[in-house]
């Protein structure tokens, strides 16, 4: 994937479903709006077109380097505030940084930048060989390589089954306890050819190790509670009619929030007969539209894009 890209094209991200997104956000143009993956700003650059001189952004990114290269890109942007945070936080990063103001919606775009992806460096690409790190705010936690040194068998294998869904999870991990007995595991490199050889069956245009990649950084990261809080946070924090837009770009992730935005939208049984609804009773959402996904000129032109899927919804007073 990095392999001949310029320097300058693995800054780059290209916004996934945009028009869509932005169609979902239902943008006013003196509104308060929250993007809480700013990646490398493609989502919030449409996000800003559209505002107008009175509307604001709060833009939020684990990553560092996202906010340093935001900084850079946005330098005279006034509207926009870039703020190095996770978005599980968003329940207090926003009345911190909003000033009263109603936030008139939230948008998550899940998954990792391009510029993660490409840059060996960070640890998340079998294809370029780099420092088995994997996570997204490396200025917390610890690399990948350090818990792949010390976790049992059970442990890994327990961890590439549940967020890879990889039939192969024991032999992988029985592979990597054998391989650190010989020698720590310290490069993407040596992991993704020694994932080739434990995994069995090939999927066509699938690396064997994709699977077992994506299960390691879901868990290094802890994306899956993250996101159940980055969601419980835009709930809070939305001002009814306020719109919550998600991309997700695989089946885990789109099942939190699916199930997420189907408890918040529905009444619970127990009380639908009763006349008046008690308040915790009331749905706090309702959903917009059907699930998205991108059209074919998109995935002709981005090929990213190919697993996202986008869900909207709407809070209720
Ligand atoms: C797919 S990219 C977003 C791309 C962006 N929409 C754009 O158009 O440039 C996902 C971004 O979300 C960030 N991210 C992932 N989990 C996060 C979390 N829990 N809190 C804040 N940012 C997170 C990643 O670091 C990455 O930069």
């Amino acid at each position: 994937m990095g392999a001949g890209r310029t320097a300058s094209e693995r800054e780059e991200h290209t916004p996934v479903l945009a028009a869509e997104a932005l169609a979902g956000l239902a943008l006013e143009a003196g509104g308060y709006y929250v993007d809480a993956t700013f990646g490398r700003g493609g989502h919030s650059a449409l996000i800003l077109q559209a505002l107008g001189r009175e509307g604001r952004l709060l833009a939020l990114d684990r990553d560092p380097q996202a906010i340093a290269a935001g900084r850079r890109r946005f330098a005279d942007e006034v509207r926009l505030t870039l703020v190095h945070a996770s978005f599980a936080d968003l329940g207090t990063l926003v009345p911190a940084h909003a000033e009263r103001r109603a936030c008139r919606g939230v948008l998550f775009d899940l998954g990792v930048s391009s510029p993660q992806l490409d840059d060996p460096r960070r640890g998340f690409s079998f294809r370029t060989s780099g420092p088995l790190d994997m996570r997204m705010d490396p200025t917390h936690g610890e690399p990948v390589s350090a818990w792949l040194a010390r976790a049992s068998v059970d442990e890994i294998r327990q961890v590439i089954t549940s967020f890879g869904e990889e039939r192969f999870a024991r032999r992988v991990a029985q592979a990597i306890v054998a391989r650190r007995r010989e020698r720590p595991l310290a490069s993407t490199g040596e992991l993704a050819q020694l994932v080739a050889g434990a995994v069995r069956s090939r999927e066509p245009g699938k690396h064997p190790a994709t699977r077992t990649f994506q299960a390691l950084r879901m868990f290094i990261n802890d994306e899956l509670g993250q996101l159940e809080r980055g969601l419980r946070g835009a709930l809070e924090v939305l001002a009814p009619g306020g719109r919550l837009v998600v991309i997700t770009f695989h089946s885990l992730e789109d099942r939190v929030v699916k199930r997420f935005m189907q408890r918040e939208s529905h009444i619970d049984p127990a009380f639908a007969k009763l006349p008046v609804l008690p308040v915790r009773a009331r749905p706090r959402l309702k959903l917009i539209g059907r699930k998205t996904r991108p059209a074919e000129a998109e995935l002709a032109r981005n090929p990213r894009a190919r697993s996202a899927l986008l869900r909207v919804a709407e809070r209720l007073a």
